[in-house]
């Protein structure tokens, strides 16, 4: 696909310029920003209309609930405003940010994490991923060190663990020659497999740049076969037994780790997404577990794996040792518990998994108690001492839903420097209620909560569950039982650092319909409420662009069970029609399609939206926005009328945030070509973010692998980082951007947020 393909949406583009922010209301952060230059509101002094308003927010949102922010307060000083020009769509296979910043590439696919590692030649024939940099970077993480690089130090501006996500990879670029089909050579396989899991890198800034440091005793990676263990309400049940464990405690590894999060306690939470599709089932595997009915095989269904699946990979093909073994599920053993294979493999996968990133003996945990699903990121709320923490998470699959896990254990600010971070983690992580949420017409909406004890899970005529653990492994057919809002592909959740309002992207998805046919298909509802062709058409109808939904918790509780929620912003085309698609009414320089990573810098408040596109890459690569956004409620209700094949009228009212304007929201960066922009974090001081360029010219074919001139992208080589010129294979890799007058990254304006 490429632009001059589509000239007639390339003329719309700049058409639909209208503001249509008619509520005539302060923003949320100009109140806010009017609050956060004046300490004495802090102090209850206002006295004004604006007193209601700000009487809505928890107590939390005034400057922060973890101990740390409450005394400090927010600095004082000019409101934050966008402090960058919006940068145009564009399809070159380039890095593109605003004037007055610089992107650097700082580590890429195939970078040595040892000075003993060579150099990477990316030319196929390299080896060694356990001690290189994997493939498909995704979500990130931000670790500070102190000066002597010897402890942590939350606040360490110059020195820090980066924890990176290595989601996927694009296998014919691994390989000299691509892929080799079924039966896989073990070594294609062994190097696949090493170059997923996750990567702990060192940075340092020296002489004012960042560079990775490749002897770092910090540096480490977590690759598909990492020992790791089962921690929570799953650990040691009969579902997790397999022949690497009979116990049903431990597990190998982490794969298709996707979003992350951070925890108060300075550990890295890194989501399980699509994991199912790694292993294989033989054709028969249901009569072996008893016929399509048996737990188990419902279970398997609901997560992916029919019987007869192929696998992603072909990994289980490698060989006969137990780490090719391993992928294949299927029922082959003789035992009735499942310790002599691995039928019960997958159940050891789709966790949120705990890792310390500051130290490296200590095995990742996988913590149960906040459910098994397509993972994205786990975020935690604002934090209030004496109060539950609650973490927000979605399941990245059409239809899938939106969870929240709220401990059992009340938060104690001292934990925030806890020595012992993964018994802190235990303290936390494993105990606690998981919820899935139900959006309701109205604007508001409940949190259920997916307990053994409710008599819809406990009598769920679908799947007999047998206890608690067996609702935590198998949370999708507990959401199920419960009736839970089906949504349009939840990817990553983010908290406002202020108003502790939760946000969800939800990315896109062609099974939601006017008039759905099948089991697949998803009706329309108020929380997600567009169905349209793509015009011109190159993909499925459906919600094709996406939108990004948010959450107000009741009384400001992380364990409220009710909650308000609006659309924050639906994607679209900026010349779609206003009153069918683009319903935010997003200008040439801010209309994106399918958000996907979301992040709130704690520094500044404003939030960065990540793409990972399909239907508007004829006319741009993927890109990241910055926006400034109000609260849920600041817009209006909106009706959409759809004609059914009778002819007869569907209506359906959803809840449209406030328009952004030029002022609120704008294009930041643009990515090389067939690139996702996913993962970002920043350094304590907001002057340098790092931003993920994840598989840039993946769509190569193994027939293609020769003919370098046919590939969609050539970067990072084609601007001249590792080898390879303008001819490069390409690589997925971290950049980090920097305001070239050292200030803050998107912002102007100097009422930063301290310490959130
Ligand atoms: Fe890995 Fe849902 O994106
Ligand atoms: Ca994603
Ligand atoms: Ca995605
Ligand atoms: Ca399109």
């Amino acid at each position: 696909m490429n632009a001059n393909s589509r000239p007639e949406r390339r003329a719309l583009a700049d058409f639909n310029e209208e503001d249509s922010n008619t509520s005539g209301n302060p923003s949320l952060m100009e109140i806010l920003d009017a609050r956060l230059s004046r300490r004495g509101l802090l102090r209850g002094t206002l006295g004004t209309a604006g007193a209601a308003l700000l009487g809505s927010f928890s107590v939390a949102a005034c400057g922060g609930g973890d101990g740390s922010a409450t005394t400090d307060g927010p600095g004082a000083g000019s409101p934050i405003t966008l402090g960058f020009t919006p940068i145009p769509k564009s399809l070159s296979d380039a890095v593109s940010v605003p004037a007055g910043y610089t992107a650097t590439v700082l580590y890429a696919l195939g970078d040595p994490l040892t000075s003993s590692t060579p150099d990477y030649r990316n030319d196929g024939t390299d080896t060694a991923f356990e001690s290189r940099a994997g493939d498909h970077h995704d979500g990130m993480e931000y670790f500070g060190l102190n000066a002597a690089g010897t402890a942590r130090d939350a606040a360490g501006s110059e020195r820090a663990v980066l924890a990176v996500n290595h989601e996927a990879i694009t296998d014919q670029f691994l390989h000299a020659n691509g892929t080799t089909a079924n039966p896989r050579p073990a070594a294609q396989a062994d190097k696949e497999i090493a170059a997923h899991g996750l990567s702990f890198v060192e940075v340092r800034k020296t002489a004012g740049k960042f560079a990775y440091q490749k002897d770092s005793p910090y540096n480490r990676r977590v690759t598909p076969l990492t020992p790791a263990v089962i921690q929570g309400p799953a650990r040691g049940h009969a579902l997790l037994k397999t022949r690497y464990s009979p116990a049903g405690t431990d597990t190998r590894g982490t794969i298709n780790n996707c979003g992350t999060g951070i925890t108060p306690w300075g550990t890295f939470l890194t989501g399980e997404e699509n994991w199912a599709g790694y292993f294989f089932r033989n054709s028969t595997d249901n009569a072996a577990r008893g016929g399509s009915t048996a737990r188990s095989v419902v279970a398997l269904n609901r997560y992916g794996r029919a019987q007869g699946a192929a696998s992603r990979h072909g990994w289980e093909t490698a060989g006969a040792d137990d780490r090719y073994a391993r992928w294949n599920i299927s029922q082959t053993g003789a035992s009735s518990d499942g310790t002599d294979d691995y039928r019960n493999e997958l159940n050891g996968f789709g966790y949120i998994v705990e890792v310390d990133p500051y130290d490296k003996t200590q095995a990742p945990r996988k913590r149960t108690a906040l459910g098994r699903f397509a993972h994205e990121s786990a975020i935690f709320g604002l934090r209030v001492p004496g109060k539950p923490l609650a973490a927000y998470m979605g399941d990245d699959s059409r239809g899938e839903y939106i969870y929240k896990f709220v401990s059992a254990a009340s938060w104690d600010a001292a934990d925030a420097n806890a020595t012992d971070r993964l018994a802190t983690g235990d303290k936390y992580l494993d105990r606690g209620r998981l919820y899935v949420a139900k959006f309701s017409a109205d604007g508001t909406g409940t949190w259920v909560e997916l307990s053994i004890a409710n008599s819809a899970i406990a009598g769920y005529a679908t799947y007999a569950f047998a206890d608690q653990a067996d609702v935590l492994v198998n949370t999708r057919l507990a959401a199920d039982a419960v009736g839970a809002t089906r949504m349009d592909r939840p990817e990553w959740s983010a908290v406002h650092p202020v108003t502790g309002e939760i946000y969800y992207t939800l990315t896109n998805n062609s099974n939601r319909k006017v008039e759905p046919t099948g089991s697949s298909h998803v009706a329309l509802d108020a929380a997600n409420p567009r169905a349209y062709t793509d015009a011109p058409g190159n993909s499925s109808p459906g919600n094709v662009n996406g939108h990004i939904i948010r959450i107000k918790e009741s009384g400001g509780e992380s364990a409220a069970t009710g909650f308000t929620w609006d659309i924050y912003l639906f994607g679209a085309e900026a010349g779609m029609d206003p009153a069918k698609v683009n319903l935010s009414s997003l200008t040439a320089d801010q209309d994106f399609s399918s958000p996907d990573g979301l992040w709130f810098s704690p520094k500044t408040g404003l939030a960065f939206i990540q793409t990972d596109d399909g239907a508007y890459t004829d006319v741009t690569n993927c890109m990241m926005l910055v926006g400034r956004p109000g609260h849920v409620g600041d817009g209006a209700t909106q009706t959409l009328n759809y004609t059914k094949t009778d002819g007869s009228t569907l209506s359906v009212t959803t809840r449209v945030g406030a328009k952004p304007t030029a002022a609120t929201l704008g294009r930041f960066l643009v990515g090389p070509g067939d690139c996702e922009i996913t993962g970002i974090t920043e350094t304590p001081d907001g002057k340098a973010i790092f931003v993920n360029i994840q598989h840039p010219g993946e769509s190569v074919s193994k027939a293609g692998i020769g003919t370098p001139s046919a590939w969609l992208s050539h970067w990072p080589g084609n601007a001249g980082y590792g080898a390879g010129g303008t001819n490069a294979r390409p690589r997925s890799a971290t950049l980090v951007i920097t305001r070239d007058n050292g200030g803050l990254i998107a912002a102007d304006g100097t009422a930063v947020l301290n310490s959130f």
